[in-house]
Formats: C-alpha cells, sequence, structure tokens
C-alpha cells in the first residue's frame, strides 16, 4: 500500500529477485487471465497446494454468502497484502512459512466481566462452522471473492460480557520478529493494529474466520485466526491475531498511523470518496482484465448501512 522508498541502489539497472519474482506472478496472472485455455493450471500454479491443509470438520452454509464466481486457492493464496512477512504481494507465500500456528491463544480482555484466553483449536472445536463467501475490496482498487470458514465475531463477544464502557474493539497481531522476518523493518509500526467500533463488531456479517476452502487458514492469509469484516477495505482484515480488547477509545489503527490523510479509521468501501492518490470507483477482479463498478460498502449496504446513517462518510473515511 505504501510506494516503496528508495534504496540508493540504481534499481533500474538491475533485475533482483524480487523484481523477477514480480514479473513472473504477472505473467501468471495475465495468463490466468486470458483463460486457462493456453496452459494447464498446475503449470501456472506449481507453488501451493490445497491439500496440504487439513479439512476443517462440520461446516455448514450461510444465508450471507455472495453467488459471485469465487477466485481460486491459487489466487487467494499467492496474492497477499502481509507486511510481516514482506512488502510484495508473493512475499507472504514465499516467507510465511516461519509462522507457527500452533498451538495458538487468543486473550479477550479490557471492558468486559468475563475475561479470558482461548485456544483456537478450542474455538473450533467448540463452535459452529460457517462458509462465507465474501467479496474482498483491497484499498489499492483489486479485488476477490473468498469462501472464508469461520465463527460470528460476536459468538465470541458476547462470551466476554462487554460492559457499558466497551465502545470499540480494538485487534493486535503477533508479535514476534523471529517468526515474522518483516518485523524487523520499520516499514509499518508492529505489532499490526486495527479496531471496530462496538457495533460493527458485533455486526453479524463480521467473522472470525479460521479457514478457506473449508481447510485451515494458510499462514499467508493470517493463520491461526484473522477478521473478516467484508464492507471495509481489505486492511481492515487484520492477521494472526492474539488478542481482543474491548476500550473505551477510538484506537488508532496501523495504517492510519503510517499515512493518516490516506487510510483512516472507517475504511468502508465507498466509491464515492476517492484515496487521495487514486480513485475507488472501480476495481478489477484478480484474474480478470476487466474493472468493474465498486459498490458501496462494496454490495452489503442493506446489511450495514444502518449503522452510517448519521456519519459524514468523507470526513470519516
Ligand atoms: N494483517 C496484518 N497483520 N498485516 C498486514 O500487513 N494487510 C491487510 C490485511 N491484514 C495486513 C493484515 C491488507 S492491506 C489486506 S488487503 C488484507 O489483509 C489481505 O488479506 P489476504 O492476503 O488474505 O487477501
Amino acid at each position: 500500500m505504501l510506494i516503496k522508498k528508495g534504496s540508493g541502489i540504481k534499481s533500474s539497472l538491475i533485475t533482483s529477485q524480487k523484481q523477477y519474482l514480480k514479473r513472473r506472478q504477472f505473467i501468471k496472472y495475465s495468463l490466468a487471465a486470458v483463460g486457462s485455455l493456453v496452459l494447464d493450471k498446475s503449470q501456472l500454479f506449481a507453488e501451493t497446494s490445497e491439500s496440504e491443509y487439513a479439512k476443517l470438520p462440520n461446516i455448514i452454509p450461510s444465508s450471507y454468502s455472495t453467488n459471485d464466481k469465487t477466485n481460486s486457492w491459487e489466487h487467494i493464496t499467492t496474492y497477499n497484502n502481509f507486511y510481516e512477512f514482506g512488502t510484495s504481494k508473493e512475499d507472504p507465500a514465499e516467507n510465511a512459512h516461519s509462522l507457527n500456528p500452533k498451538p495458538w491463544k487468543i486473550s479477550i480482555e479490557g471492558h468486559c466481566k468475563n475475561p479470558g484466553e482461548y485456544d483456537v483449536d478450542d474455538l473450533v472445536k467448540n463452535n459452529q462452522l460457517e462458509e462465507r463467501v465474501y467479496r474482498l475490496r483491497c484499498v489499492e482498487a483489486w479485488s476477490m471473492v473468498i469462501p472464508w470458514v469461520g465463527i460470528p465475531l460476536k459468538t465470541v463477544l458476547d462470551r466476554a460480557e462487554p460492559t457499558s464502557k466497551a465502545q470499540f474493539v480494538e485487534f493486535v497481531t503477533l508479535l514476534e520478529p523471529k517468526q515474522m522476518q518483516g518485523q524487523n523493518s520499520s516499514v509499518l509500526q508492529w505489532p499490526y493494529l486495527e479496531g471496530l467500533r462496538m457495533d460493527e463488531a458485533m455486526n453479524p456479517l463480521t467473522i472470525l474466520a479460521v479457514g478457506l476452502y473449508g481447510r485451515v487458514l494458510p499462514s499467508q492469509n493470517g493463520a491461526p485466526i484473522r477478521l473478516v469484516v467484508p464492507w471495509k477495505y481489505g486492511f481492515k482484515s487484520i492477521k494472526s491475531i492474539v488478542r481482543i480488547r474491548f476500550v473505551e477509545k477510538m484506537p488508532v489503527n496501523t495504517w492510519n498511523v503510517s499515512a493518516p490523510a490516506e487510510y483512516g479509521f472507517y475504511a468502508n468501501v465507498n466509491p464515492g470518496v476517492d484515496h487521495p492518490r487514486w480513485s475507488q470507483k472501480k476495481e478489477r477482479r484478480l484474474g480478470s482484465f476487466s474493472k468493474k463498478e465498486t459498490l458501496l460498502f462494496n454490495g452489503y449496504a442493506e446489511q450495514v448501512g444502518h449503522m452510517y446513517t448519521d456519519l459524514d462518510l468523507k470526513k470519516w473515511f
């Protein structure tokens, strides 16, 4: 999301491994877009294999799912933003193997009567898993459709019994530079932090995802547990969460610290409010050449529009 600063090396003269990989990725996605008519899919996407990931049990479909065509496993797991593993789209798939997602505890704290620590395996075992096929619209004007597996965030938050002081919910990613090599750089302020207003967190569309395509989450997608808020730009969907805290004041999220004029707290998908450096009116669905209109609240206005009737969406972008 940031424009990378120069390192002093005349990069125009050198084809670094990164540039090589970027070009390779561009060719790969371009070929995928013109159709798998030309090449067999396995020739294009040799890097990941869905079958390496364990299947999750007892998943029920959800009425909140979209009928849009889903992106492939390969698209979803090789084109990622996860700066803890590098700033290029292909970095997370290449580097995230250093993350150890098991065992994993997530603590729920702050203004609540029943704080506690949960093992993610127990959360998976003790809750009904749902498949939620959601559109993800990135602030960079590309989008994907992803069949997440998860549980409503509300189910988990209700058990903690938040008090009336809980106005917002803050989420924090693991801070462990030994496992997350990108945390050794100062490209962002670590640990990655995000927040939601209480009603947004409790909205039935908001989920904690533990899988995709019926299998446990690959590390590059935020293993073992990440947030998914489908009407907001992708950067709200914080990955590899270790702490959820009920707070009184609006949390200052990581991208807002990094570039306050560009990334606000709300981050609602809105074609009417441009990013200062580019339009948000259209998006390119990954795997497709043509652009499509971006919809207000990413097409989820019916479910979430009521939360913002009193909010100036230009001011609170
Ligand atoms: N969470 C953490 N901890 N670190 C990140 O860099 N990137 C965000 C979000 N969650 C990010 C993160 C951004 S910018 C996007 S678009 C989505 O993750 C991408 O999710 P995906 O890679 O599963 O598509």
